[in-house]
């Protein structure tokens, strides 16, 4: 979401400010961060990095703080870093012209409603565009602080998304990207009086533009994954088969405390119930380790649900209290313990791809390459999100081939195209 934010904000100030990208710092009459919030340690590193960006920016030259951090820390930014120029929260990108010319302006109303704002064009990469579907969250996850930073939820009317899509695959893209906090709780509120369309038929709309070959999103909540998301998820043949599901924990009473709305079976039952409708997908997960009261009882649980599920892939993280959350105040885990707990599971996580992956080798895959990364070499990724590449250039960016997998890695395969 940040990625997209920060597109937002290249397009406003490309299109109404006249300004072009550099990729050297020193040279840029406007430096701008976009930062997370999500745990605490990227919010340390933002003062490290401003400190940097200051002595060595060019004489003049403006320093913007965007994003959660912004939202969160706001005027506090400017009294620890008084040379920066203005804050900008992560629900008030659309106001990056205006903060732009006033200094030390604070831009980080959470309630700012910017979900029918039509901004300028801008995309990183002309073969994958990201779409928002919605603003905020209207969760209350007792750890996480993105509600206190993005506000409430509010869906973008549906024939905005549509317009979008159509306007990035008219401009090449083949595939799309819809984000969201909690993209299958799409269609609860929008601002205006629009039409009540909900994620199913969302999906169902977008797959009828033609050029569009591949529908990906991030993220659906496990709460929300009726039978109906799961059925249109399956049967859907543009819907890519890779499926983002938030575990966070394996056990049922940290789900509780953490106020996720889900049991350790439900999780359970939703994979299966997933994998029995469509046995190719590919299953990603968030754990948090170590959250407030986690017992070892409790992290056997989630161990447990690592073993049954074997997710394709793992992001996690160490419990970390964040400001103004419900599990701010709670008694942490020992840090060793944390400590422990997480590289047991990272451990775990390994020799699960390890076999997962193993297993592909000689299997043949539609690729769409997307990006040229080094030594000669295109990477792109197959329909259920399997990071492949193969010796190529420029000519194959934007195309799909069939690929064979001759070599296995850890984070990217090695393959060839097929004649
Ligand atoms: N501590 C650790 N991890 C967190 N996340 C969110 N809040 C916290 C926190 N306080 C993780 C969750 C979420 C991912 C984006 O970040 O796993 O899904
Ligand atoms: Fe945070 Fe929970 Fe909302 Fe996800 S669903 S953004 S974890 S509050």
């Amino acid at each position: 979401m940040n990625s997209r934010d920060s597109e937002h904000m290249i397009a406003q100030l490309r299109e109404k400010e006249g300004y072009t990208m550099t990729e050297e710092f020193r040279e840029a009459d406007l430096i701008l961060i976009n930062t997370c919030s999500v745990r605490e340690r990227p919010v340390h590193k933002l003062f490290s990095e401003l400190g940097g960006f200051n002595k060595h920016k060019k004489s003049g030259a403006k320093i913007g703080v965007c994003g959660c951090t912004a939202s969160h820390l706001g005027e506090e930014i400017i009294k620890r870093a008084p040379y920066v120029n203005f804050v900008l929260g992560a629900r008030n990108v659309s106001k990056i012209s205006e903060v732009l010319h006033k200094d030390k302006a604070v831009e980080i109303d959470i309630n700012y409603d910017e979900s029918e704002f039509a901004f300028d064009d801008f995309r990183t990469s002309p073969y994958k565009a990201f779409i928002n579907i919605s603003i905020g969250c209207d969760k209350a996850c007792t750890f996480c602080i993105v509600p206190k930073t993005r506000g409430d939820e509010i869906s973008i009317p549906a024939d905005l998304i549509i317009q979008e899509a159509k306007k990035a695959v008219d401009g090449g893209a083949k595939e799309i990207f819809l984000l969201g906090q909690n993209v299958n709780n799409y269609g609860r509120r929008f601002s205006g009086d629009n039409e009540k369309v909900g994620f199913s038929e969302l999906l169902r709309r977008l797959s009828k533009i033609e050029e569009l070959k591949r529908i990906r999103f991030t993220s659906p909540h496990p709460f929300h994954m009726d039978d109906e998301f799961i059925e249109e998820f399956a049967r859907n043949p543009k819907i890519c088969k890779s499926m983002h599901m938030p575990l966070q924990s394996g056990s049922s009473r940290i789900l509780k405390e953490m106020k996720r709305g889900y049991t350790k079976e439900w999780f359970i039952n939703r994979v299966e119930k997933l994998r029995a409708e469509c046995p190719t997908v590919s299953i990603s997960t968030d754990i948090i380790v170590a959250f407030p009261g986690e017992s070892d009882e409790d992290f056997a649980d989630t161990v447990d649900v690592m073993k049954k599920v074997r997710f394709d892939q793992i992001f996690s993280f160490k419990y970390s209290p964040r400001p103004e959350t419900e599990a701010e105040h709670l008694t942490e885990v020992d840090s060793e313990v944390a400590s422990d707990r997480l590289s047991y599971l990272q451990t775990l996580n390994n020799e699960i791809h390890d076999e997962i992956n193993a297993a592909l080798l000689g299997n043949t895959y539609s690729v769409y390459f997307e990006e040229l990364i080094r030594d000669g070499y295109v990477s792109g990724r197959s329909d259920n999100n399997i990071v492949i590449k193969v010796k190529g250039s420029e000519e194959l960016l934007g195309t799909f081939q069939d690929v064979k997998v001759t070599t296995i890695g850890r984070t990217i395969l090695t393959g060839e195209i097929l004649a």
